[in-house]
This record gives structure tokens, C-alpha cells and sequence, in this order.
């Protein structure tokens, strides 16, 4: 039996824009999917998905691929989940070689599912790390990165970035632009994350901004302007001490960047009420910036903040269902014990 696991993540910058080539940081959180998984005869695959979300939003669900039953609300989330477990199978057999491999899979995860902090990236880079190792096949962490990234790829129809696979798979705050993937030495950012309860379709939404950019010169301008953000940010980051906690200066310069980039996000047609509320209502409690993280049209928003407060004030926003701080999760996929 083998079991690994591999971090969610927040976008500190660039979502969406990512997808057309233009540079994103996203950062590791400690939330993490863990997957267990164990070589069977009969080269069949079970999954046991008992929970795939955080209180509240409990999928309680196993099945196999080969076969699969009806599933109870909220089948279309659990049913996507399904097609990336059986695409990182897919990857993993490719890796090791064995075609025929069957596996007895059961996935636990704290990662909420399509609520914009990497659930799927988490679960397939898991899920392909611990395939391939039960089969005695290990691969090194950017290959892992790769092969999800492939699956990834597969099951949102070619309209995927390499940049949740590459932070799930190597954990800190990550640089993707392109096919371009680097690790970058950010400071320990104060992240607070509030979350709706709800999720948002990656898929529609990434094709929503496609056929936006392709209307309209300005919609493609706004992609490009999140671009430019992003490099700033950048420019902010590598300019920091990684071994200090940010000052004020710093956290506000990238907070008015967040802003920025959220309202670029929601000019998209990506934001949803709730995560407008959410960002609100952390910047009136004082954060040092928010935005919404990862696809949008319900989910998370993370904002920056040392202090208590905005966790706090998001406990009483009538929108957020969940608020906590996530720290940077420094190690990516990982063998559990
Ligand atoms: C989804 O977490 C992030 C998007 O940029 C899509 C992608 O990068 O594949 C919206």
C-alpha cells in the first residue's frame, strides 16, 4: 500500500491569463489530498472517494471506474473528480509501463472540490505519484508535474495551464508562463482564505474567457494587463528577503496588485457575488489585499493579512462559509508514512 500526498494552492496572481501564455504565481497551501493506493490482480480499478471536500460539502462515494454506479448530488463535482483519477491512472500505467495495472484507490482530501484551491491538480499529482510508485516505478517531482499536467490537459479538453500541477507537484510559490515552470523563493505571505461552500465550473469559465478575448480587442487586453500585474508582482517577490515575513510595504504593494487583478478577474466574468462579498469584506477589515483564487464563479477568495481580522470578519460575512489561514506549504508531492 502506498500513500502520497500533495498540496492545494492559492493564486497570489495570474489565472486564466495563464492559459494564454501569460506568466502566474501560484502558491502552495497546506491543504492536501492524500491518496492511497494498491495494486490489484484483476487490473481493475476502485476508487473510494469517502471525502473529497471540507465540512460541510462531504461527497461520500466508492465505485469503480470500470463500472460505474449512479452517483447522489453533487454527481456533476464527484463525476469530474472521477474522470481526473482515471486520467492520472491512465498516466500512471503509461509511467510504469503496465498497461493492464489495476489498482485499489481510496482518496481523502481537505482540498474543498472546484472551489479555486487546486483540488483536481492535487488529487491527480497524489494519485499518479503513489500509482507509479506501488508499481515500483518513482518518478522525480517535475515528471510527477508533467504527467498531471497531461491529465490535466485530457480532461479539460486542452484548455489547462501547467501551473496548478507544477505548484501541487513541487510545493512553494511557483513561476509557470507557458511551458516555462520555475520555483521561486517567496517570503512566508500571510494568506487568508474564505470560502463560499460553493465551486465553479473550470471548463465553462475557461471558455468563457476564450470566447470573450476573441470578441472583443479589450477583453484580450484585460488578459494582457493581468500579464503585466503578475510581472510586477514578480518584480515585488524576488526583490523580498524569502527568509523574512513581509513588512508593510510589501504586503501592501502586492495587495493593491491583487486588487487589481481581481477587478481585471471580475471585468472577465469570472467573479461571482459571493466571492465579491468575500473580497469586501476582507478589505474592509483591513487586508492588505484580496482577489478571488484559481477559476472563479464561486469558491475562494484569498486575501493578505498578519492580523486576525479579516478571518474574523469573514466569520460573520453572511457569504463565507469557511475562512482560515493557509500557510505556504514548502514541500509539494510526498510520500506519507
Ligand atoms: C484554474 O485553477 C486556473 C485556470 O487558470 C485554469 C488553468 O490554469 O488551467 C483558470
Amino acid at each position: 500500500m502506498t500513500t502520497c500526498s500533495a498540496p492545494g494552492k492559492v493564486y497570489l496572481f495570474g489565472e486564466h491569463a495563464v492559459v494564454y501564455g501569460e506568466p502566474a504565481v501560484p502558491c502552495a497551501v497546506e491543504r492536501r489530498a492524500r491518496v492511497t493506493v494498491e495494486p490489484r490482480e484483476d487490473g481493475r480499478v476502485r476508487v473510494d472517494a469517502a471525502d473529497l471536500s471540507l465540512d460541510g460539502f462531504t461527497v461520500t462515494w466508492g465505485g469503480s471506474i470500470d463500472d460505474r454506479p449512479d452517483i447522489d448530488a453533487p454527481a456533476p463535482l464527484v463525476e469530474a473528480a472521477m474522470e481526473y483519477i482515471e486520467a492520472a491512472v491512465r498516466q500512471a500505467r503509461e509511467a510504469a509501463d503496465r498497461p493492464d495495472a489495476g489498482f485499489d484507490i481510496t482518496v481523502e482530501s481537505a482540498i474543498p472540490l472546484g472551489a479555486g484551491l487546486g483540488s483536481s491538480a492535487a488529487v491527480v499529482v497524489a494519485g499518479i505519484d503513489a500509482a507509479t510508485r506501488a508499481l515500483g516505478t518513482e518518478l522525480d517531482p517535475e515528471e510527477v508535474a508533467r504527467r498531471a499536467y497531461e491529465a490535466e490537459y485530457e480532461v479539460q479538453e486542452g484548455q489547462a495551464s501547467r501551473a496548478d500541477t507544477f505548484c501541487s507537484a513541487m510545493g512553494g510559490a511557483v513561476r509557470v508562463e507557458g511551458d516555462d515552470t520555475r520555483t521561486i523563493d517567496a517570503p512566508p505571505l500571510p494568506f487568508v482564505v474564505g470560502y463560499d461552500g460553493g465551486a465553479g465550473d473550470t471548463g465553462e469559465l475557461v471558455a468563457g474567457v476564450r470566447a470573450l478575448r476573441e470578441e472583443h480587442a479589450f477583453a484580450a487586453d484585460t488578459v494582457e494587463t493581468v500579464g503585466d500585474l503578475t510581472r510586477e508582482g514578480e518584480r515585488l517577490l524576488a526583490d523580498a528577503d524569502p527568509e523574512r515575513e513581509p513588512g508593510d510595504e510589501l504586503l501592501a504593494d502586492l495587495g493593491e496588485l491583487m486588487n487589481f487583478n481581481h477587478g481585471l478577474l471580475e471585468a472577465l466574468g469570472v467573479s461571482a457575488r459571493s466571492l465579491d462579498a468575500m473580497v469586501w469584506a476582507a478589505r474592509d477589515a483591513g487586508a492588505a489585499g484580496a482577489k478571488l483564487t484559481g477559476a472563479g464563479g464561486g469558491g475562494c477568495i484569498v486575501a493578505l493579512d498578519p492580523t486576525d481580522e479579516t478571518q474574523h470578519a469573514l466569520g460573520y460575512t453572511a457569504e463565507c462559509e469557511q475562512s482560515f489561514r493557509a500557510e505556504l506549504a514548502t514541500e509539494g508531492v510526498r510520500v506519507e508514512a
